[in-house]
């Protein structure tokens, strides 16, 4: 515990997670995708955003890339950064669930005791993990921002897949294949998934 946690006090706010929901008209959670770079994490979680803002839900998508220019600049890609980058996110990702938001993130999130603690700063139902598959061959071939080459001839170090370790997740919620699938049917998916289990109608 910090000194400072001594003196500070949680205060109960009046209008709350529940009433916002209300205001809204739907639930609000996590749809929190992990998986390689170049897996299509943000090109899924894009897409997947569009669909629900079209049928009138507030959504919100936070990013690794663009989290990593701003909230987390200060963050390197070593292992004890990259902790503290998913903590960090996690728990702008309850503010957002707290604000009555369905959040989105896409993050590499490489590591499984990282992603475990994430899901126990939420209520049960209020978590989905997304496991995004594709083969690390794959990704490379991809390679849509051209760092797995400069991973390779060592320009850049600690590189997920090549030089850092990437767990995939012992028990995510749902599994996407966008190796095999296409985003549309991905999409479909996570969508049906949703509707099936009273997440959003
Ligand atoms: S992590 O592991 O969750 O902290 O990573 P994340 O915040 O999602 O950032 C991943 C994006 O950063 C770019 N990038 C790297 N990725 C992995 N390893 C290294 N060393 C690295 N350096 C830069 C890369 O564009 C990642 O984006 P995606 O969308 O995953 O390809």
């Amino acid at each position: 515990m910090f000194l400072s946690e001594q003196h500070i006090h949680w205060h109960d706010q009046t209008v709350k997670k529940q009433n916002r929901e209300k205001l809204n008209g739907h639930k609000s959670f996590v749809l929190w995708f992990t998986g390689l770079s170049g897996s299509g994490k943000s090109t899924l979680a894009n897409a997947l955003e569009m669909k629900l803002h079209k049928c009138g839900l507030s959504t919100y998508l936070l990013d690794g890339d663009n989290i990593r220019r701003g909230l987390n600049a200060d963050l390197s890609f070593s292992s004890s950064d990259r902790k503290e980058n998913i903590r960090r996110v996690g728990e702008v990702a309850k503010l957002f669930v707290d604000a009555g938001c369905i959040v989105l993130t896409a993050f590499i999130s490489p590591f499984e005791e990282e992603r475990k603690k994430v899901r126990s700063m939420f209520h049960h139902n209020e978590f989905i993990e997304i496991y995004v598959k594709c083969p690390l061959e794959i990704c490379e071939q991809r390679d849509p921002k051209g760092l797995y080459k400069l991973a390779r001839i060592g320009k850049i170090k600690d590189f997920t897949g090549i030089s850092s370790p990437y767990e995939p997740p012992q028990n995510p919620d749902i599994i996407v294949d966008t190796h095999q699938l296409t985003i549309e049917e991905n999409v479909r998916e996570i969508v049906s998934y949703l509707q099936q289990r009273n997440y959003i109608l």
